[in-house]
């Protein structure tokens, strides 16, 4: 996939790209309704309402609920998912990140066994919503040690409740005009055509997104000290990296994460200065980096916003797959108005 990348994006500025990709149109009551289970400060939503489809959000952290109403058409409801968990009206497309703790490689991986672990809400919901179309995502380590319960859930949405399911599938956001590379899995259930959404012959670079930003010193700017420095020097000796792990401005960034964002840890994102001195990221270059646009405004403390940006799904992201989504919808649309069609189309899933 990697050798599909031609070179940065020619003749095109990023922030003029996410805005005219990210811009919101006017709420139309006709457009379809996207239920967006745990839904954190909205990245995934933005994608989907730049498509044109209407969200409403499901989530447990009052802040991240502030993010996504102070920027979204649409309201997020701050509740604790649950099996038993009522949402508001029956929707067109259910959407979801249920947390990936339980499953990530920087966790135990406790699957199942893991309190956190959101599937049995969200594929509860699914069950008494009965969307055209249920689209979740979830880290790469789904197909690791907790592969079995991927399966079952796939097995779960074909066998019992009678969706098409796409063979699981990892996106990486930097096919798709986001400045980092970031892997993530999509899991697509359906009643209609699918088709993920094409990889662009191109992509941003960490410079793009940050401008002149990248060696400024803004106010806040917090500096790595001498000794976050010989820390740094002694993880990438030991992990045997090849290339500082600074922000390389002439590619892609690495995967913003919470941690990286955060913590004081040896592969934390941070900027090298041309005086060698080294900064850690602000937020806003941080959300650039995951293409959210300017106008999107993060609540709470700065760690609280860190969390939100590196839990989120690149909007740009988001915003291939609801285009995705879109044409799904239209398809099974006229398939339901056209007897013979959905007929042979039954038959298909049922068999
Ligand atoms: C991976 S993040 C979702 C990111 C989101 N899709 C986006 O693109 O911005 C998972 C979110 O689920 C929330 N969450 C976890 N367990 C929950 C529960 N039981 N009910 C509601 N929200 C929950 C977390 O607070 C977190 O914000």
């Amino acid at each position: 996939m990697e050798s599909r990348i031609i070179k940065s994006a020619p003749h095109m500025n990023y922030l003029d790209f996410i805005e005219k990709e990210l811009k919101l149109p006017e709420k139309d009551k006709n457009s379809p309704l996207v239920l967006d289970l745990f839904a954190g400060c909205g990245g995934l939503a933005l994608g989907f309402e730049a498509a044109g489809f209407r969200t409403i959000g499901y989530e447990m952290l009052p802040v991240a609920c502030q993010t996504y109403n102070k920027n979204l058409k649409g309201w997020c409801k701050q509740v604790f998912l649950d099996t038993k968990s009522e949402l508001d009206e029956s929707a067109d497309v259910v959407i979801g990140g249920p947390p990936c703790q339980p499953f990530s490689v920087i966790g135990n991986q406790s699957g199942v066994s893991d309190p956190r672990n959101g599937f049995p809400a969200f594929l509860s919901a699914v069950e008494k919503y009965n969307p055209k179309i249920v689209v979740f995502e979830n880290v790469r380590g789904m197909f690791y040690r907790n592969k079995w319960y991927l399966d079952k859930i796939v097995e779960y949405l074909q066998d019992n409740l009678k969706y098409n399911v796409e063979p699981p599938k990892i996106l990486n956001a930097v096919h798709y005009g986001v400045p980092q590379r970031r892997e993530r899995l999509f899991v697509v259930a359906h009643r209609g055509n699918w088709k993920f959404p094409e990889p662009f012959h191109w992509n941003f670079t960490a410079g793009d997104a940050l401008g002149e930003l990248a060696f400024s010193i803004p106010e806040s700017a917090k500096f790595l000290t001498k000794s976050m420095d010989d820390y740094i020097e002694r993880y990438e000796r030991k992990s045997h990296c090849m290339r500082p792990r600074d922000l390389h401005l002439d590619q892609p960034s690495r995967t913003v994460t919470c941690r990286n964002l955060n913590g004081a840890t040896g592969d934390m994102l941070r900027i090298r200065l041309p005086d060698g001195r080294r900064r850690r990221l602000t937020v806003r270059e941080a959300a650039k980096l995951q293409s959210f646009p300017d106008w999107f405004e993060f609540c709470g403390s700065e760690g609280e916003q860190f969390n939100q940006i590196g839990n989120a799904v690149p909007p740009l992201l988001a915003k291939a797959v609801a285009m995705s989504v879109l044409q799904c919808i239209k398809g099974t649309d006229i398939l339901e108005n056209t007897p013979s069609l959905a007929k042979k189309h039954r038959m298909m899933i049922t068999q």
